[in-house]
């Protein structure tokens, strides 16, 4: 489709042989473009994500065999170029790459840790709409951050979970894995006959092959950060149900906490629609939950529509916090991985609020019990030290104090009017902590550079709750 490479190599050959030097892309159609940046420069993960593009679409295409571990995986990632580009790269950790193309021609890969390179055979105009494929397989690898929890692709008891925040994606899919490049997806996965496969938004559709296998496509319509999507693979007793009038619920447990958890299963519309009431419409057209046993995994996550949890900790306030993620996490999505005390703040506040409205216990008593928690005040929210804190006491404590100092400084009707109007304002986004800020003080009306001082940014506890 372009011949202005040939053109190009010519002029370049002539400028080098006259030793002028080459200008690059004069616009004039000789347009050369460089490599895309292989980090976006996250203040905690700076080779996350990469520069250069942005991904729309994800198609992957997955069959798992527990019995082996072997996951053999096809992504075609659909993209749009942000500058002219030579080669760009994509985030994968482990597995092996067995080929790849761009536009349908064969791209040459190379990989260097948890960065795979493809040169496309011609460059990418600027503003172009490309179509990337990565064919794979291999044991995709679990990892362990730096606080010690595990993530990316974790082998339960029948089968495997993948959950990946905040890098843990990489280890089963190649992407552009940082929380700013949001995409819609389709999961296609085939495992052995007996099993199922979950992963988020909407089942579209489940056969048996001739071969003794279960093929089900899953799909994401609104945009996804790629930490938030799952695979869950496994025995799975399943329920169907309708929330808010309209979203099918589909849950999933292990059967071996299917019971015990059957219950509360079943409250996940009545929690959506209270949620409803006070934080919008709710953004995804699927919901749901899986559960997990306690060894498969060592904490809840909000996987968009369909969050995680292992059995001991799906108990209400959990479910509370992870359906609050839908909205807060989810669709307003962080700009970088310092701003996760707008994700976990507002969960955590979330279920403050349920505690007021449905267990007779104010805000403020929980405001009270998390200024005591002296374990809050290690650092302030919006400054986690290393990505070591990124889940730590403040980012929570603090984070949910930092929302009820607005509510007791602005009242009740401008509170209620923030907490519903910031998931609509940057619904399927991603917002900076100076995003939140700058629209709380619209809202108010006013500066509130006092309350960030101390709440947001400030090293000392107060002296006063
Ligand atoms: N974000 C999850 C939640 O609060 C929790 C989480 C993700 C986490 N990764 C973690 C907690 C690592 C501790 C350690 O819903
Ligand atoms: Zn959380």
């Amino acid at each position: 489709m372009n011949s202005r490479r040939r053109i190009l190599t010519g002029v370049l050959a002539f400028a080098l042989l006259a030793g002028v030097a080459a200008c690059t892309g004069d616009g004039s159609g000789g347009v050369r473009g460089t490599p895309g940046a292989a980090g976006l420069r996250d203040p905690y993960f700076p080779r996350l994500g990469n520069g250069g593009y942005d991904v729309g679409h994800y198609a992957l295409t997955l069959a798992y065999d527990p019995a082996t571990g072997r996951l053999d995986g096809r992504a075609e990632i659909t993209a749009t170029a942000t500058q002219d580009l030579s080669a760009f790269n994509l985030d994968l950790a482990g597995l092996t790459v067995r080929g790849a193309t761009v536009d349908g021609a064969p791209a040459a890969v190379s990989r260097a840790g948890n960065e795979l390179t493809l040169r496309p055979r011609e460059d990418l105009d600027k503003g172009a709409e490309f179509r990337a494929t990565v064919t794979y397989d291999g044991v995709p690898q679990t990892i362990t951050d730096s606080d010690g929890s595990e993530e990316g692709w974790l082998k339960t008891s029948d089968g495997a979970l993948a959950v990946g925040e905040p890098t843990g994606s990489m280890a089963w899919f190649p992407g552009n894995h940082h929380p700013s490049d949001k995409a819609a997806y389709d999961v296609t996965v085939t495992v052995p006959a007996g099993l199922k496969a979950v992963s988020n938004g909407v089942m579209t559709s489940e056969k048996k092959t001739a071969d003794g296998h279960t093929t089900s496509v899953w799909h994401s319509a609104e945009p996804m950060a790629s930490y938030l999507a799952t695979l869950a693979i496994g025995r799975y007793d399943t329920t169907t149900a309708t929330a808010l009038g309209k979203v099918p619920v589909l849950t999933a447990a292990d059967p071996q906490v299917a019971a015990k958890s059957a219950a509360l299963r079943a409250g996940v519309p009545e929690i959506l629609q209270w949620q409803t009431e006070n934080f919008g419409p709710y953004p995804f057209a699927a919901a749901g939950a899986i559960v997990e046993r306690d060894g498969d995994l060592g904490y809840a996550l909000e996987t968009q529509s369909r969050p995680v949890f292992p059995l001991g900790s799906f108990d209400t306030p959990t479910l509370v916090h992870e359906l609050a993620h839908q909205w807060y996490g989810d669709s307003v999505s962080p700009a970088t991985w310092k701003d996760i005390w707008l994700n976990e703040g507002f969960a955590t506040y979330s279920e403050w609020l349920y505690a007021e409205d449905f267990a007779h216990t104010p805000a403020q008593k929980s405001f009270e019990r998390a200024f005591a928690d002296e374990d809050a005040w290690a650092f302030p929210p919006a400054e986690p030290p290393t990505s070591e804190d990124l889940f730590a006491a403040p980012v929570y404590q603090r984070g949910a104090m930092v929302l009820h100092k607005i509510r007791q400084t602005l009242g009740d009707d401008a509170f209620f009017e923030i907490l519903a109007g910031w998931p609509a304002k940057y619904r399927h986004a991603n917002a900076t902590t100076e995003d939140f800020t700058r629209y709380v003080e619209s809202v108010a009306g006013r500066d509130l550079g006092d309350l960030w001082d101390v709440w947001l940014y400030g090293d000392e506890k107060p002296a006063k709750p």
